[in-house]
């Protein structure tokens, strides 16, 4: 079976094609015939050399793939051949508070990746994926759509008629735009393109803003809230954005802290003075995924899909999410 491998730091030029053993299950394992994986802007930041706690080892490249269950090792209970499953992001979290060894298994970080015809899960790894979605509608769940949920309804739930701020039109905001938009929400959307902001309102977003044309959409969120500011900010940006989420934020609201931002730039005071939370967390565990998919099956959500590319272009899909004109999520076809 072929497989991508990449050394950290070595660029999207290191992804490189090597065939090895097709893998056998053992006990408690689960063998999956790949169908399809996603990018995350982290997978750039890894091959980038920029994602924290990776050394220079080779890796199977991304964390989100889809695919049927073909083989299963001796005392599997929770799949069976023919199943349709998905790889959860960080392997060994199913619920619970995080641990560092949850972190260290990480899918295309701590451990090796999806980015393979075949692949060994243990079955406390995956989750059976939606009827309703094909696998690269959900090859796309693992990390941003888990995230998104996690952001809206893992520790403060969001409830109906409160507002949420999203941050531009890549992955993770897209999901939050459309659980908020099920869970009965006001959504207010920013983006630096008119183009994708009129796709956004497309989708039922009354509100949004470019904030490239409009730099102070902290003060413009505030307006269009007639000055009480959002309930939930889905802060997926980086230095620069987190104190203009802030100025977005009602009074106990909560700003879900995604992007990985530089807390030295940030001025404390208006956080203590409006009673905010900041909350930083990792994409979220198993129990997070499952929840979620029940969510995705019951109001038929299909992910935003931007483009799909064949198996052998990954490197043209990682190109295509550096240049940053996706809308929402971009695929990788594995197999038909
Ligand atoms: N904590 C976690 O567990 C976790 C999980 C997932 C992702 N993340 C982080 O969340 C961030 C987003 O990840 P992703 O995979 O969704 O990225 P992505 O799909 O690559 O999103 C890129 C989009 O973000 C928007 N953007 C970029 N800079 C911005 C800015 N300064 N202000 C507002 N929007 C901006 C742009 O949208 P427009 O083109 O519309 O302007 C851009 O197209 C990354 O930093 C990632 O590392 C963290």
């Amino acid at each position: 079976m072929r497989r991508y491998v990449v050394t950290p730091g070595e660029g999207i030029g290191g992804l490189r094609i090597e065939t090895a053993a097709p893998p056998q299950p053992a006990r408690g394992q689960v063998l999956v015939a790949m169908k399809a994986a996603s990018l995350n802007y982290r997978d750039l930041m890894i091959l980038g050399g920029q994602y924290p706690g990776m050394d220079a080892t080779p890796v199977v490249p991304l964390s989100d793939g889809t695919g049927e269950v073909i083989a299963i090792g001796e005392g599997v209970s929770r799949f069976a051949v023919g199943d349709r499953v998905a790889g959860i992001f960080l392997q060994s979290w199913a619920g619970g508070t995080i641990t560092d060894a949850d972190i260290g298994s990480a899918l295309g970080g701590g451990i090796d990746g999806v980015l393979a015809e075949q692949c060994l899960f243990s079955e406390q790894g995956l989750v059976a994926i939606p009827d309703h979605l094909t696998y690269e509608q959900a090859a796309t769940l693992p990390c941003a759509g888990v995230t998104a949920w996690n952001a809206l309804f893992g520790a403060r739930s969001l409830i109906a008629g409160q507002t949420v701020l999203t941050l531009g039109t890549g992955g993770v905001s897209m999901f939050a735009i459309q659980f908020a938009l099920a869970a009965g929400a006001r959504v207010i959307a920013t983006s630096s393109s008119d183009a994708k902001l009129a796709r956004v309102r497309d989708m039922g977003v009354a509100d949004t803003i470019n904030y490239s044309a409009t730099p102070e959409w902290g003060a413009e969120t505030r307006r269009l809230t007639g000055g009480r500011g959002v309930d939930t900010v889905v802060e997926v940006g980086g230095p620069g954005t987190l104190a203009k989420s802030i100025e977005a934020t009602a009074r106990d609201g909560i700003v879900q802290l995604i992007g990985v931002l530089s807390f030295a730039q940030i001025d404390p005071l208006p956080i203590l003075t409006s009673g905010i939370t900041v909350r930083g967390f990792m994409v979220g565990p198993r129990e997070m995924f499952e929840a979620m998919n029940r969510a995705i099956s019951q109001h038929k959500i299909v992910p935003v899909i931007d483009r799909v590319f064949p198996f052998e272009d990954a490197a043209a899909a990682y190109a295509h999410i550096q240049s940053a004109g996706h809308f929402g999520k971009v695929v990788i076809r594995i197999a038909d």
